[in-house]
C-alpha cells in the first residue's frame, strides 16, 4: 500500500518506519519541505521518499497526519476527497491555542479536521498511544486479544477495516469506539483509554466494545 505521511516528527517518523518494515511504500512530508528530510529517508530505505504534502496526498491511499492539532488550518483542503486519512493528532490548548468549540465539548478535534478536510474518510487512530510505544510495543507474535490496543474511530467501516489491517500488519491491534464524534472523544486526552498499556482484550472492557 501507499500511504502519505504528513508530519515527519515523533509520530509520524515512527509510523513511517513501522510501515515500511511492514512492506508498505510511504511518502513522508513535513512543514518545511522534503529537502529537510534527507536523513530521515535514508534512513527509512527505499521504500520511503521525501515529499511535499500535495505529494505525499496524491501519492497515499492512506495518509496518515500527525502534526500539532492548531495547524490543521494550515493543510491543503483539495486532493482528500475519497481518501482514508488516518488522524492522529490531539488537541493541546497549551500548544495549539484555545478552540472555544473544543473547550466547550460542542464537537471534537477529529470532526474539525474532517471539517477541513473535504470529503476525507477520517479514521483517528494512533492517538492515544505515546511514539516510543509505538516503537517498542508491536508484536506480531501475540494472539491479537494479547496485543497492546491502539483504538479506531470512525463512520466509515471500510476505512476503519483497512487502518485495522494496518494495525495489525504492524504488531498491535484495533479496538473500535465507534463512530468519529462519540468514539473519537473516548480517545481524547484525559480519557481512561489515553496513554494506557492495555491489551486489546483489556481494551475492549474499558470501552464496552466487542474486540
Ligand atoms: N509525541 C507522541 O508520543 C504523540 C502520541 C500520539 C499523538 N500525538 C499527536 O500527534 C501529533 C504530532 O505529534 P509529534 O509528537 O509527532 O509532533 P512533533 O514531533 O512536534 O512533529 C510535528 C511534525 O509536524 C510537522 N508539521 C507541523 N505543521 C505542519 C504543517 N502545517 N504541514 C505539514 N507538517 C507540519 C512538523 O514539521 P516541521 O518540523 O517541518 O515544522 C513536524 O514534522 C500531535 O497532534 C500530537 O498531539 C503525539
Amino acid at each position: 500500500m501507499n500511504i502519505g505521511i504528513i508530519g515527519a516528527g515523533h509520530i509520524g517518523s515512527t509510523a513511517a518506519k513501522l510501515f515500511v518494515d511492514a512492506g508498505h511504500k510511504v511518502a513522508i512530508a513535513n512543514s518545511r519541505g522534503p529537502e529537510t528530510l534527507d536523513k530521515l529517508v535514508e534512513e527509512l530505505g527505499d521504500n520511503a521518499t521525501a515529499s511535499t504534502i500535495e505529494d505525499a496526498i496524491a501519492f497515499g491511499d492512506v495518509i496518515f497526519i500527525s502534526i500539532p492539532f492548531g495547524r490543521i488550518q494550515e493543510l491543503p483542503v483539495n486532493g482528500f476527497d475519497g481518501k482514508i486519512v488516518i488522524d492522529s493528532n490531539n488537541y493541546y490548548p497549551d500548544r495549539d491555542g484555545n478552540f472555544p468549540e473544543l473547550d466547550s465539548g460542542e464537537t471534537t478535534s477529529s470532526e474539525l479536521l474532517e471539517r477541513h478536510l473535504g470529503g476525507a474518510r477520517i479514521v483517528k487512530a494512533f492517538n492515544t498511544i505515546w511514539f516510543e510505544h509505538l516503537r517498542t510495543q508491536g508484536n506480531k507474535d501475540l494472539a491479537l486479544e494479547n496485543r497492546r490496543a491502539i483504538f479506531i474511530a470512525g463512520d466509515d467501516t471500510e476505512a476503519k477495516g483497512v487502518v485495522a489491517k494496518l494495525i495489525e500488519e504492524i504488531g498491535f491491534a484495533a479496538v473500535d469506539t465507534g463512530f468519529l464524534g462519540e468514539g473519537g472523544r473516548s480517545q481524547q486526552p484525559g480519557t481512561p483509554v489515553y496513554n494506557q498499556e492495555l491489551t486489546a482484550r483489556a481494551a475492549a472492557a474499558v470501552v464496552g466494545r466487542q474486540l
